[in-house]
């Protein structure tokens, strides 16, 4: 059956406990799969800038065995000739099994996913609306902290309005029992339409010291400046340090969805605590397990 991944909500909890399963297999013994994706091509479309999504899907497909294709800037594709992005993913979807999109525009993977009849979509981030693949990488790496993902108080930080991370990660964690403490400017909180929608409680906080000691989970974002309407500005004060985390619990899983700019002094990289490079190669392999789950769902036989 086809199967797009264009939310967090569309796949099932079983779903999510088969990918985290798969990630554990594929991160003991990669060798297995190695040849497993042969003969296979990834459509990339990437029309927004990304070191680690981009580069891990790409990465995820070469060492399951399959190739990436891209569609390359703008320029050097027929887009450039006034081609639609419909009919230009009709092509793709003679020259691929699979596709991944990251668009500014938001709902842009979902709707191209409506236009082919074939062809698995994955949203890579769509504007500030969705970046269910980042989620993933969260959620190994909190698993992998704290073996659960209910019970939990979660500190988000930064600016929770623009930042698409932090609403696919709330959409997941919240179909367990947590809380959540947000830890932003007022002009960059989450929004009051998504905030009162969640059901779990949920507190603002006006600073880092004040809830530190009783997270579980510190999710650190850095202020998308690139998503400021003309003459907009908005700043972040909160900036995470070692001070600061003295009055951490031990198992503190302090995460960052990457690029960082400032909100992390780099002597907290060091600290046990600090899981965002291990949260970035977490995002590669669960980006290989989603694949093959992707796969399998359209043609079986694969896992
Ligand atoms: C995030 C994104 O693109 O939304 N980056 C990423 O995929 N790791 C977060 C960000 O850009 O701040």
């Amino acid at each position: 059956m086809l199967r797009h991944f264009l939310v967090p909500g569309d796949l099932s909890r079983e779903e999510y406990r088969t990918l985290l399963r798969l990630a554990e297999t594929l991160a003991a013994d990669e060798a297995q799969f190695r040849d497993i994706l042969r003969g296979r091509v990834l459509a990339s479309l990437f029309f927004e800038p990304s070191t680690r999504t981009r580069l891990s899907f790409e990465a995820a497909m070469a060492r399951l065995g399959g190739t990436t294709i891209h569609l390359g800037a703008q320029e050097v594709s027929s887009l450039a000739k006034g081609e639609s992005l419909e009919d230009t993913i009709r092509i793709l979807e003679g020259y691929s099994d699979l596709a991944v999109i990251r668009s500014r525009e938001e709902y842009l993977p979902q709707h191209l996913s409506e236009v082919v009849e074939n062809l698995p979509v994955i949203n890579a981030g769509d504007g500030t609306h969705a970046h269910p693949t980042q989620t993933l990488a969260d959620i190994l790496t909190i698993h992998q902290a704290h073996g659960k993902f209910s019970g939990l108080h979660i500190g988000l930080c930064g600016d929770l309005k623009f930042g698409r991370t932090v609403y696919s990660l709330l959409e997941f964690m919240d179909v367990e029992e947590n809380r959540y403490s947000f830890i932003a400017p007022e002009d960059l909180q989450v929004p009051e339409e998504f905030a009162s929608k969640l059901h779990n409680p949920h507190q603002c906080r006006g600073s880092l010291e004040e809830v530190i000691g009783d997270l579980d989970v510190l999710y650190m974002t850095r202020v998308q400046r690139e998503r400021f309407g003309a003459g907009e500005e908005h700043h972040s004060p909160f900036v995470l340090n070692g001070k600061i985390l003295e009055g951490a619990k031990e198992n503190l899983a302090i995460l960052h969805p990457l690029p960082r700019v400032h909100e992390i002094a780099v002597d907290v990289d060091e600290d046990p605590r600090a899981l965002y490079f291990r949260q970035a190669k977490n995002g590669m392999i669960m980006r290989m397990a989603l694949i093959l789950f992707l796969l399998n769902e359209k043609e079986g036989g694969i896992l």
